[in-house]
């Protein structure tokens, strides 16, 4: 490798703008952290450094520079799921202070042909990440920001701007959109790849909610887009595989009703089949669930509780009311659960009510591997529900390092999501009802683990994909672990994968923005 020897006007909060940089070869130089940052990004064959240098000097002054062996840069590079090998690698972490510093930044990436990746909430947890192996992140976390617009009917969200910043800043206006369910998550992460919320019963999918984006595509341009561009399709599911989204434009609607209601029941295993058959006749409805109604569960270990397997959460959440409505809670409390328990607030308490508000568990980086293994289905098959159980159980026992996984089940309503046509977003899967995932919890550190853990979660998907009677699986792209084929994530009709590869190679020909499941 060759060092340069470099001197910077340099300091933690470092800006590139009033860096002055002098370099020369030197074979015995020892280079700093940022000098070796320097040295890696320009180590791709053709790269100019100078031109390199010349472009960095005309970033915004509040841009802000981390490189490795930091403590902020580790705090800005952290993930939330650590699979090895899974998980993105850069030598310098830059948060660019304005839209304009994103669009130089993927020039000067450009450039040097080095890799870059933006990071948000850093909650991206599929495993194609890890090709992301050196370069550069463009860290959005400057980029936050609401305004509302349109005479209260739309709002323009920075690119970075995470979901309960959004959600705050419009409920304080009397305002609401469909954002995530997660505090943690950034806005722009879920939606780009459809994006799932209370409120899509309703409105539709997050990403149903957009009006026009600007979004810097891989040539380095700063575009505007919306319905009239081609961009506009892919956006809506495929997203990541584009650009990088600046900011955009969205629907926003009054508060219709503040008062939300959830009864959490808990059962024991022993209880399942008739539970998720339970659930079919009187929730799902064969996707007729009551837009005011949504139904998740998940299965988890609960020792004290039943030290013999997993315990089922069952939550029964209902919009408009103080109190779920009895003609939806009385055929679960019929079945036996060990507790109910009921909780009345606001939409703003729903999240932590089923444990994902900003300081639920998680929302916290803890150093786990956290992969996930999704399949949307139609329905519940009551039997493979309790064939899952019994196989999560096995898996999961105490003496098990996947012991603290967790099994969800998600059953937004669908009103809102099935009244898009299906044909005009990249988003594929509007005719399914559930989104299912094991979420195999445990503490990375070796191969043989993560390949164990990837069979495991696989294993548990298959039982669910069988139970179905489908011959193709429907994955959600963000909460894919991976190892799942582009048809899978991105739909099976092979118009999609055409007009998938069409557009990446008219708009990213060369493939830059390919590690967040790369759709062609
Ligand atoms: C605790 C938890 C809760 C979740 N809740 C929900 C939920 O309620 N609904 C739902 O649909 N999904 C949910 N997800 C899944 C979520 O959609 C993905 O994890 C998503 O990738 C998170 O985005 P992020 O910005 O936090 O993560 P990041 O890892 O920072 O980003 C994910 C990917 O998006 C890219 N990206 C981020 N911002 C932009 C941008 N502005 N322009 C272009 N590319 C960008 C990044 O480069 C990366 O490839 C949840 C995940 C977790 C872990
Ligand atoms: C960071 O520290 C590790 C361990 O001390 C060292 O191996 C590595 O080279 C350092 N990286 C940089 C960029 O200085
Ligand atoms: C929610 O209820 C519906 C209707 O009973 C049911 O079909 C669906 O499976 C439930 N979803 C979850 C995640 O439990
Ligand atoms: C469920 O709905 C689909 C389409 O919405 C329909 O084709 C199917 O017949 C329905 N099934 C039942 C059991 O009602
Ligand atoms: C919880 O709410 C349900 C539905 O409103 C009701 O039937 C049940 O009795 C309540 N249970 C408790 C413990 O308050
Ligand atoms: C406990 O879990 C481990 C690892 O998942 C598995 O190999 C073992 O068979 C399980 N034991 C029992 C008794 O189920």
């Amino acid at each position: 490798m060759r060092w340069l020897k470099s001197t910077l006007v340099a300091a933690a909060s470092w800006s590139v703008a009033s860096a002055q940089l002098l370099e020369q070869e030197d074979p015995d130089f020892t280079p700093t952290p940022i000098e070796y940052a320097v040295d890696t990004l320009s180590r791709a064959p053709g790269c100019n450094i100078a031109d390199f240098w010349r472009l960095a000097r005309q970033l915004s002054p509040g841009t802000e520079i981390r490189y490795p062996n930091t403590t902020e840069f580790d705090a800005a590079t952290e993930r939330w799921s650590n699979v090895g090998g899974g998980v993105p690698y850069v030598d310098i972490s830059v948060a660019p202070e304005t839209e304009q510093d994103v669009m130089k930044l993927v020039r000067i990436a450009n450039n040097c042909n080095v890799p870059f990746l933006a990071y948000n909430g850093r909650h991206g947890a599929i495993t194609t990440l890890g090709q992301m192996n050196w370069g550069i992140s463009i860290d959005l976390k400057k980029l936050s920001g609401v305004s509302i617009s349109g005479n209260g009917q739309t709002a323009t969200v920075l690119g970075g701007t995470n979901s309960k910043v959004l959600i705050d800043h419009l409920w304080a206006a009397g305002k609401q959109a469909v954002t995530g369910t997660c505090e943690c998550v950034s806005y722009m992460g879920p939606a780009l790849g459809g994006g799932h919320g209370w409120l899509q019963g309703h409105h539709g999918l997050i990403a149903d909610q957009f009006v026009s984006a600007k979004i810097v595509t891989a040539d380095g341009q700063l575009r505007t887009v919306s319905s009239n561009s081609d961009l506009w399709w892919a956006l809506k599911g495929a997203g990541h595989n584009f650009g990088i989204v600046t900011s955009v434009t969205i629907k926003i609607f009054p508060i219709v009703h503040t008062n939300w209601a959830i009864t959490t029941l808990m059962y024991t295993g022993d209880k399942v089949e008739a539970l998720y058959q339970a659930a079919n006749d009187y929730l799902l409805q064969n996707g007729t669930q009551p837009v005011d109604i949504i139904n998740w569960s998940y299965w988890m270990n609960i020792p004290p509780i039943d030290p013999t397997g997993p315990v089922v959460e069952f939550y029964i959440i209902q919009e408009g009311v103080t109190a779920v409505d009895t003609a939806y809670t009385a055929p679960f409390i019929a079945l036996g659960p060990i507790s109910v328990t009921n909780n009345t607030g606001t939409y703003k308490d729903v999240s932590s009510w089923v444990g994902i508000s900003l300081d639920g568990p998680p929302c916290q980086k803890t150093g786990a591997a956290n992969p996930r293994f999704p399949l949307y289905l139609p329905e519940y098959n009551p039997s493979a529900m309790a064939e899952v159980y019994e196989a999560f159980k096995e898996g999961t026992n105490s003496s098990s390092p996947f012991a603290n996984s967790l099994f969800m089940f998600e059953g937004y309503s669908m009103q809102g999501v099935k009244a898009v046509d299906a044909a005009s977003t990249a988003y594929a899967f509007r005719e399914d009802n559930l989104l299912t995932a094991p979420l195999v919890q445990y503490t990375p550190g070796n191969a043989a683990l993560d390949a164990q853990a990837q069979a495991f979660g696989n294993q548990l998907r298959n039982i669910l994909h069988a139970g179905s009677g489908r011959s193709q699986k429907h994955i959600y792209l963000n909460y894919a672990y991976g190892d799942e084929t582009k048809e899978e994530m991105y739909g099976h009709e092979s118009w999609r994968s055409a007009k998938l590869l069409q557009l990446k190679d008219k708009y990213d020909s060369r493939r830059r923005f390919n590690f967040y499941g790369p759709a062609a």
